[in-house]
């Protein structure tokens, strides 16, 4: 019987254990989390998500309280096309995240980051070129673009001098989406050094409608190897979404994926950024508690816990300290729900609003439990403590489990000592 370890990911001339540890915005992948797997010789992600908050959280700079010192004029105005992100400060930010991860980097894996195009931060292009570049400049091994389509998103860094070396990659979750992106690249003869193709029962924001529960990762994995095939192009594929044991993976790898991306087992890791009560919560839920709702402004269904506090919050639109989600034109669909229940309930103090939450202010703020299909198995994975919480796991622990199982099997860890009386 075949193991996760029999296989290996190749990426140009190299090869690597075939496990990505996945994105998790906002600083839930963090930079331990993802130097553990490139410690053991995979890939791991962190996500440029926030970076502004996450540079502030880790290495006490200052941008996102200069950047509402700059627009506190603005906190009352619905109107906020005038707030818009220094470039520069920008750039410094990402530097900053992604270098001293690099720096601290150890293995024969690799870091890539997480850019999800969905974070426009109200200059779609001009800001996603400055990540891509902060990101390539400060020694990234590889970007995976995700939420989003990302149709141009090669072009904006197509004159950098790594624009061919580092590896860059998508996420997809149709062929239709993969095909309409290589149609858009094609004239900058470079193709995507790997392709994650993402299944409905990811955590995060889902490629897929309400309907996703009608489509099945597997399906979604041979059409897109057929259509690869038929093209003759030799691109890896990365399967992703629900793969719960080292098992679920050798099911992808042994029909010709090239590796697995993986996420909701490592958030119950020591190295997760969740907090530790966020972290049991996860690992308390039933099937029942996971939900997947259009509340998030992006227009992408996500998953999410149902008890989590982000649904039904009526907080003031946060965006002259984030406005991560501001579109094009300074707007976003929370501030338009927001407006709509302060108009329709002038008196109230505090307002609820059920169809769309501040995503930024709650994912910076872990109220925003967003979380895999298969969540409500991680307490399967390790020991029940006396007091009802749970035991947490080492990062090193759940990826060595992925690559050694057999047979569905999860290794629960050294069982720890009871706290000295
Ligand atoms: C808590 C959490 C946060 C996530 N955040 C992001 C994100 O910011 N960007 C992204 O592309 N994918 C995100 N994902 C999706 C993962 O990167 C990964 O592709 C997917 O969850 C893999 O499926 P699994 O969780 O069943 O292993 C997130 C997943 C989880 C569980």
């Amino acid at each position: 019987m075949k193991r996760v370890d029999d296989f290996r990911l190749r990426l140009g001339d190299k090869q690597y254990v075939p496990i990505m540890i996945g994105g998790m915005g906002v600083d839930i992948s963090t930079s331990e989390l993802a130097l553990e797997a490139a410690r053991l010789g995979g890939i791991g992600h962190i996500s440029d998500a926030m970076v502004q908050d996450v540079s502030d959280r880790k290495f006490d700079t200052s941008f996102v309280k200069e950047k509402t010192k700059t627009y506190k004029f603005n906190i009352n105005n619905m109107d906020k096309a005038v707030v818009q992100f220094d470039l520069a400060r920008l750039a410094e930010a990402t530097a900053l995240h992604v270098g001293k991860t690099m720096e601290a980097k150890s293995g024969p894996g690799l870091i890539f980051v997480n850019c999800m195009e969905k974070l426009t931060m109200n200059s779609p292009k001009e800001t996603l070129r400055t990540r891509l570049v902060a990101a390539l400049d400060a020694g990234i091994d590889g970007i995976t673009m995700s939420a989003g389509l990302h149709l141009g998103s090669f072009a904006l860094i197509a004159d950098h001098p790594r624009f061919r070396e580092a590896k860059l990659g998508i996420i997809v979750s149709s062929v239709r989406a993969l095909q309409l992106f290589l149609r858009k690249i094609s004239r900058l003869d470079r193709l995507p050094d790997y392709v994650i193709v993402e299944g409905p029962l990811a955590g995060g924001h889902l490629g897929f409608g309400m309907d996703w529960a009608d489509y099945d990762l597997h399906t979604i994995m041979d059409e897109i190897h057929a259509f690869l095939k038929a093209e003759n192009l030799d691109i890896p594929l990365i399967a992703a979404g629900g793969i719960f044991t080292g098992s679920d993976a050798v099911s992808f790898l042994e029909k010709g994926a090239s590796g697995v991306q993986v996420a909701t087992r490592f958030t119950m890791t020591h190295e997760c950024g969740l907090p530790e009560k966020v972290k049991q919560e996860y690992v308390r839920a039933t099937e029942d508690d996971i939900i997947v709702n259009g509340v998030s402004p992006t227009g992408y269904p996500m998953r999410m816990l149902k008890s989590t506090p982000a649904i039904g919050s009526g907080i003031r639109p946060g965006c002259e300290s984030y406005g991560y989600l501001l579109d094009a034109t300074g707007n976003c669909s929370y501030i338009n729900a927001y407006n709509r229940e302060v108009l329709a309930n002038p008196d109230a103090k505090n307002v609820v609003v059920m169809d769309k939450t501040c995503l930024c202010t709650h994912m910076r703020n872990f109220n925003c439990w967003t979380c895999g299909h298969y969540t409500y198995r991680l307490k399967d994975t390790t020991h029940r403590r006396e007091d009802g919480s749970y035991q947490m796991l080492s990062a090193e622990h759940v990826f060595n489990d992925y690559l050694l199982s057999v047979d569905n099997q999860i290794a629960l860890p050294a069982k720890e000592e009871a706290a000295a009386a």
